[in-house]
């Protein structure tokens, strides 16, 4: 089969790495790809992934079999529909679903007339009723701007001050451009967070391996929100009992919604879940999946992605149990110094002779030079994950693994899956 995915980051390259594995796999194209995918994928640079006319036109002329589109933006786009319109399968929700995640305006009204545990929120279209709100909201408070905003969209506000500015940023000054039409202002929550990316083609619903992001930039999760700098699964947090819940409380609840609205959804659905006294509460949705969730999730994974992708599109998830190694995974990224604020790129990349056989390198903004050298060309650079049969040593693995893989200026964070690390120490002493 020939497949194609749209994207270029460590997420995407750990989904090709995947679907290398199925044997019908005879080539991948990558649209755009990177430096690091060219080693498992026709890379085509000149393709990016919300150039849709150029996508559909390599679909058609390549003769895809099957396509992935794994980013927000083209989802948001409909490079699904438009993919389907000439008749090739493909894995990712369609416009209107993929609405659950670029508009938070819509999945904070499907929750609520649906009854889906979130933050109590209110929405505003005028600034000046926005500003007023806040007058008398309880501190502190979450201000999301509406739309798509590279994960950066959410302010949290500590102080009355603070919560005008962000106002004033998102929907006056329109640091995210559009998607500050509309703000979101919600109650803030408290608790663990997890995220739990599934596999669903509208009916049927099957989770992955629940993980942990680090969202923060610095250690101990203080500095700016950047897109993820490591992950951990599975969370330790999310017990049987709770995944019951969610999926009870949550999950199926959040695929009849999306039915009962006219848009059921296919692809993967991500929950960003917070597990607060009160109960698990959905964060966010996003319409795909998360990064660099995935580059813990699948390495996890054993039956094959290829199949569980094409079941998902023929409506034929319910036939298939995926199964789950009994281990656990780390993902450590490797940043350019100064993500996410500014940061310089083009800087040659050294790795060492050989690497554990544990140990994958998920690449995600690094680009080819004509002679072969890779070089830096983003604020993540590199993902190294390493699996294990215990939290501890894939953590230590992927960490060494890391400190063997050098560029001018490379930052990662120190304590990925610390908290992970003390929850199941907690919870051991407890048993
Ligand atoms: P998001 O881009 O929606 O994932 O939000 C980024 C981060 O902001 C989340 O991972 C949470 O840590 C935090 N956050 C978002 N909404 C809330 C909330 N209602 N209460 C507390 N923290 C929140
Ligand atoms: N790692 C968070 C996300 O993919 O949105």
């Amino acid at each position: 089969m020939k497949l194609l995915v749209v994207g270029g980051g460590g997420r995407e390259h750990a989904i090709i790495k995947k679907l290398r594995e199925n044997p019908q796999a005879e080539v991948i194209y990558a649209l755009p790809g990177n430096g690091g995918i060219a080693a498992d994928a026709v890379c085509v640079p000149e393709i990016g992934a919300k150039d849709l006319d150029g996508i559909v036109d390599f679909a058609r002329s390549h003769q895809i079999d099957f396509a992935v589109v794994a980013p927000d933006d083209p989802l948001a786009l409909g490079c699904v529909d438009r993919l389907h319109a000439i008749g090739i399968p493909c894995f990712g929700p369609d416009a209107k679903a993929a609405r659950i995640e670029s508009s938070k305006v819509f999945a904070k009204n499907l929750m609520k007339k649906y009854g889906i545990p979130t933050a109590a929120y209110a929405v505003f279209q005028d600034p000046a009723a926005a500003l007023a709100y806040l007058e008398s909201a309880p501190l502190p408070i979450v201000l999301k701007a509406d739309g798509l905003a590279l994960g950066k969209g959410v302010l949290i506000a500590q102080t009355r001050q603070e919560a005008r500015e962000a106002v004033k940023m998102i929907m006056e000054d329109r640091a995210f451009g559009a998607a500050g039409e509309q703000i979101v202002i919600e109650e803030f929550l408290t608790g663990p967070e997890v995220s739990v990316l599934a596999f669903t083609d509208g009916t049927c619903i099957r989770p992955m391996a629940a993980s942990m992001d680090h969202k923060r930039a610095g250690d101990g999760d203080t500095g700016p929100n950047t897109g993820g700098m490591g992950t951990i699964a599975p969370n330790p947090y999310y017990t049987e009992e709770i995944a019951r819940r969610c999926m009870e409380e949550i999950f199926l609840p959040t695929l009849k919604a999306m039915a009962a609205e006219g848009c059921p959804f296919k692809g993967c659905l991500y929950f960003g879940l917070m597990l607060t006294p009160q109960g698990p509460k959905v964060i966010e949705y996003n319409c795909r999946f998360g990064d660099p969730e995935t580059q813990v999730v699948l390495p996890l994974l054993k039956t094959d992605l290829l199949d569980l992708m094409r079941a998902v599109e023929a409506g034929t998830l319910g036939e298939i149990e995926p199964e789950w190694s009994q281990g656990a995974a780390a993902c450590v990224v490797l940043a350019s110094g100064g993500y996410p604020g500014h940061y310089e790129t083009g800087k040659p990349i050294h790795f060492p002779e050989a690497l554990p056989s544990n140990v994958t390198v998920y690449h995600a903004g690094d680009r080819l030079t004509e002679d072969d050298t890779l070089l830096t060309a983003g604020g993540r650079v590199l993902g190294v994950t390493a699996t294990a049969s215990t939290l501890e040593e894939a953590l230590k693995d992927a960490y060494a693994a890391a400190d063997t893989i050098d560029f001018e200026g490379k930052y990662t964070r120190r304590d990925i899956g610390r908290r992970a690390l003390e929850a199941l120490t907690a919870r051991d002493a407890k048993a």
